[in-house]
């Protein structure tokens, strides 16, 4: 990770030789001979120094500087000017240049304010990062379970986090943990300061895909008006999760698996070839080797990918996790709600082990936040686990036929004699729509068509509630505001 220098001067001279020098001295460099220059190359590739001349054919560095501070750059500046005059000094760094220096510039001078400027402001950004941990503003990712298996995959996660390894692939079933397995992996890598660029490779238009991941040039095609960097740019230095990694089509496939191994990548309309610094995290839920010989995975990526594979057991085969995954979720929902359950009865306890848990570890969080809401004990009791055979009596009364009309809610007394509507999608899948309708008109009811009143009781607005009316066309005949 080479420090990036911006040499903003109009001598050809000057800029020539300070590149040079920059460049023997370990940084990368990069030269504007003009302010228009300058800010474009900063919002292009941010540099982490700027050598910032004064006097300039656009403008003056002194008010550049001001506009830099107020716009995006923070790191450090440094000033070189040819007559210095103290008050153009002074006020300079009173706009926060790091230190100025004097035409003709003696090298030996540079050097050490490069190098001093660089190391302050590492060492104030280190400072950012500790004080963000300790205040608890940077999440904890907790992966709880202490079953073999689950340890196995978190033992060889912590591993491969901290090893140079650039590609590695998460598979697992839906809701095994792919994603919170991924965020840990950067978590415990010496890349947890950079940036964690989550993409979902299916949640993207595939006409989009390649310039989101990719980034374009300015005028590379009708829309691009202005360079956009794409992601596995925004990424450098950090962790690129590709999440549903199967959905890729083919032709992007082939670019990322460039962009791997060269670890360099072209800008849609670009004519250089950009370096990166990247890890990438793959996940997919699907059997890519069945995709590979399908032909709709290409077999080189799923090879450069499988170097590191890590694969996370469905939940039903590591049982033992169960009792520490629901206490785990249920300290946090009954934080969450207000409530003050303890844990499960054994019944309940017994109902979870047993149970074979298709949809995994976000199938059991639901379960438990469901659970959590509709508990009034100290305990959460079995008939309020959703795969309960109680629990599925009442779904069965509610549904009776397919034909029925859909009821959705069936009631649930609570001690202080309100009613607590449990809602339950048919076999067949709802809209939210329709449950908005259903909610709003019984609201009305309830309210004898007092729009204010109804939106008190769903706890949201009156303009809330008069859109839903027309959006649902609910019976206008009854409503008073
Ligand atoms: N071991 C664990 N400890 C605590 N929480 C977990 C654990 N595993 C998964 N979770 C939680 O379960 C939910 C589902 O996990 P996640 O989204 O990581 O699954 P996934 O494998 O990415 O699923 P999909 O393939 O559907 O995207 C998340 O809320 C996650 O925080
Ligand atoms: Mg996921």
């Amino acid at each position: 990770m080479k420090p990036k220098i911006l040499i903003v001067d109009d001598e050809n001279l000057l800029r020539w030789s300070a590149s040079q020098k920059c460049e023997e001295w370990g940084y990368e460099a990069a030269a504007a001979a003009s302010l228009a220059e300058a800010r474009e190359k900063i919002k292009a590739d941010p540099p982490d120094l700027i050598l910032l001349d004064v006097r300039l054919p656009d403008g003056n560095g002194v008010d550049f500087l001001g506009e830099l501070r107020r716009d995006v750059f923070a790191g450090p500046v440094v000033l070189v000017t040819a007559d210095p005059q103290i008050e153009d000094v002074k006020l300079a760094l009173r706009q926060g240049a790091y230190d100025y220096l004097c035409k003709p510039v003696n090298f030996d001078d540079l050097q050490v304010t490069l190098a001093n400027a660089l190391e302050t402001s590492r060492l104030r950004s280190e400072v950012a990062a500790l004080r963000d941990e300790a205040s608890g503003s940077r999440e904890r990712l907790e992966f709880i379970g202490q079953s073999t298996a689950t340890r196995q995959v978190l033992d060889f996660a912590r591993r491969v986090a901290r090893s140079e390894a650039s590609a590695i692939l998460l598979q697992g079933e839906s809701g095994t943990g792919k994603d919170l397995l991924a965020r840990y992996i950067h978590q415990q890598s010496s890349r947890s300061r950079q940036p964690f660029v989550p993409v979902n490779c299916s949640a993207i238009p595939e006409t989009l895909l390649e310039a989101e991941l990719f980034g374009h040039e300015k005028g590379a095609f009708t829309d691009a008006k202005a360079m956009k960097k794409g992601l596995f740019e925004v990424a450098d230095h950090g962790t690129l999760f590709l999440d549903e990694i199967g959905e890729l089509p083919l032709p992007l496939q082939a670019k990322i698996l460039r962009a791997l191994e060269d670890q360099t990548l072209r800008r849609i309309g670009g004519l250089r070839d950009l370096r990166v610094d990247l890890r990438v995290i793959a996940a997919s839920n699907r059997n890519l080797e069945d995709e590979v010989k399908a032909g709709r995975f290409r077999a080189d990526l799923f090879y450069r990918l499988m170097v590191i594979p890590i694969f996370i057991p469905p939940l039903r085969s590591r049982r033992e996790d169960i009792p520490e995954l629901a206490a785990f979720f249920i300290e946090q929902f009954s934080r969450r709600f207000g409530k003050r359950i303890r844990g499960l009865t054994p019944e309940a306890a017994e109902m979870m082990r047993r149970y074979d848990w298709p949809g995994n570890i976000r199938e059991l969080k639901n379960a438990i936040q469901r659970a959590v809401i509709l508990e009034d004990g100290a305990e959460i009791r079995g008939l309020n686990l959703p795969f309960s055979p109680d629990s599925g009596q009442t779904l069965a009364a509610a549904f009776p036929t397919s034909d029925e009309p859909a009821e959705l809610a069936s009631w649930r007394k609570l001690p202080d004699g309100r009613f607590l509507p449990i809602l339950h999608i048919p076999t067949g899948g709802t809209s939210l729509d329709e449950v908005e309708k259903l909610l709003v008109a019984d609201a009305l009811q309830q309210s004898g068509g007092n729009q204010s009143r109804a939106a008190r009781l769903l706890d949201t607005t009156r303009d809330t509630i008069r859109y839903a009316v027309k959006k649902h066309r609910l019976a206008s005949s009854t409503i008073t505001d």
